[in-house]
């Protein structure tokens, strides 16, 4: 079982993030927004059957590392009462460059927490002065203080496809990160997601829309996936594996809650709009502060059958293959038109996606569902 812990805060708000969070970091609405998350970790009844042993806690969107260690400190005990830790439970924390301080970092380490998870984005100070990220220098140094660390199991993030970045330029920066900051375990690569138009009026957060003067400055997409296959091979090549569209780990640092994610264990999320799932039942709250602090569930549901086999489906693809008992009760027609497009391909008798699929991937799987 698993746990997310959402702290849905941020110093500034990134021009290309959709993730649900404020662009405050203010005292008192923190302060307010733990006092519930603690109410409901105390108040979390687990079910009968659920083991209630924790193999991971994720701290993540928007930014847990502006709170402090105390702060940190709180909601750890509060899960620790409520839960059973396992022996090797990995305890993640996202963190922006500028937040990885040393005095920080050492109260990371007293809490135990053994993941850092560092966006970086990309290394073009233009780029990043654009999206409102920290400066490369920032990033670097950030690297610096947790080379000198002892948490050893290290991830970052960069997004193909930002503007103003060049073609290869994400490659190039990848293996520079590389090479001088060797002791990395774990690197998300992702693609810019799609342009962002929907408005939702229930929720407290500002949904975000690219500029439209990002688009001319796109790399056009023949070209983002010649650059993912080879930054896929140059990780290879370093002994960084993928195991999800995304992410690349060395042995034994694939980040356990994304494989609890996708091979559909139990998990529970602490946030509002979080979406629990426990034994086949999922719940969710309203994604919005009024709503959480209302305690109002939007929904609370079994899923059926056909839910469960498309999420299987998308975990499979996304991670691995489709044995071919599964994958001849799909669409076989839309399955042939995609392998025709080099987009899908059959290997030892199992469907698998392939590198040019990384940007399609939601479309095919309900195209072939
Ligand atoms: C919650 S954020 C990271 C934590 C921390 N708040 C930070 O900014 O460093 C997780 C990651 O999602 C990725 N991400 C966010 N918005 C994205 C988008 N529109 N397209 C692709 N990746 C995105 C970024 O790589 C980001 O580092
Ligand atoms: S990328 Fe991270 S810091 Fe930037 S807005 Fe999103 S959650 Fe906040």
């Amino acid at each position: 079982m698993f746990c997310y812990i959402h702290i849905p805060f941020c110093e500034s708000k990134c021009k290309y993030c959709r993730f649900a969070s404020l662009w405050s970091i203010n005292k008192v609405l923190v302060n307010k927004y733990l006092s519930h998350l603690l109410y409901d970790i105390k108040n979390f009844k687990r079910p009968v059957l659920s083991s209630g042993l924790l193999n991971s806690v994720y701290f993540w969107w928007g930014t847990p590392s502006i709170l402090e260690i105390t702060q940190l400190a709180e909601i750890l005990d509060n899960l620790r009462q409520k839960f059973w830790f396992e022996k090797n439970i990995e305890i993640t924390l996202e963190t922006t460059p500028k937040n990885i301080t040393s005095e920080n970092l050492i109260g990371w380490e007293k809490l135990w927490i053994n993941r850092i998870s560092m966006g970086i984005q990309t290394l073009n100070n233009t780029t990043l002065q654009e999206i409102k990220r920290d400066q490369k220098e920032t990033i670097l140094q950030g690297l610096e203080i947790l080379k000198s660390g002892n948490i050893k199991n290290i991830s970052v993030d960069f997004i193909i496809w930002l503007p103003y970045v060049a073609p290869w330029e994400t490659l190039k920066d990848i293996k520079y990160i590389l090479e001088n900051y060797r002791f990395l375990t774990h690197i998300s690569v992702y693609m810019l997601e799609d342009y962002y138009v929907e408005n939702d009026a229930d929720s407290s957060f500002e949904k975000i829309t690219y500029p439209e003067g990002w688009k001319h400055l796109w790399l056009e997409e023949k070209d983002y996936q010649k650059e993912y296959e080879e930054i896929k091979n140059y990780l290879e090549s370093q002994w960084f594996f993928r195991y999800e569209l995304s992410n690349f780990a060395k042995t034994w640092y694939e980040c356990k809650h994304n494989k609890s994610y996708w091979n559909h264990s139990e998990n529970v999320w602490f946030w509002l709009g979080s979406h629990s799932y426990i034994w086949g039942k999922r719940y969710a709250y309203k994604d919005d502060f009024i709503g959480y602090y209302d305690k109002k569930f939007e929904y609370e549901e079994i899923l059926s059958q056909d839910e469960l086999f498309l999420e299987k489906i998308m975990f499979w693809l996304r991670t691995s293959w489709i044995e071919k008992n599964i994958y001849q009760k799909l669409n076989q027609a839309k399955i042939d038109d995609f392998i025709k497009s080099w987009l899908l391909e059959i290997r030892n008798e199992t469907l698998m996606m392939s590198d040019k699929a990384i940007s399609l991937i939601d479309k095919i799987i309900l195209e072939i569902i």
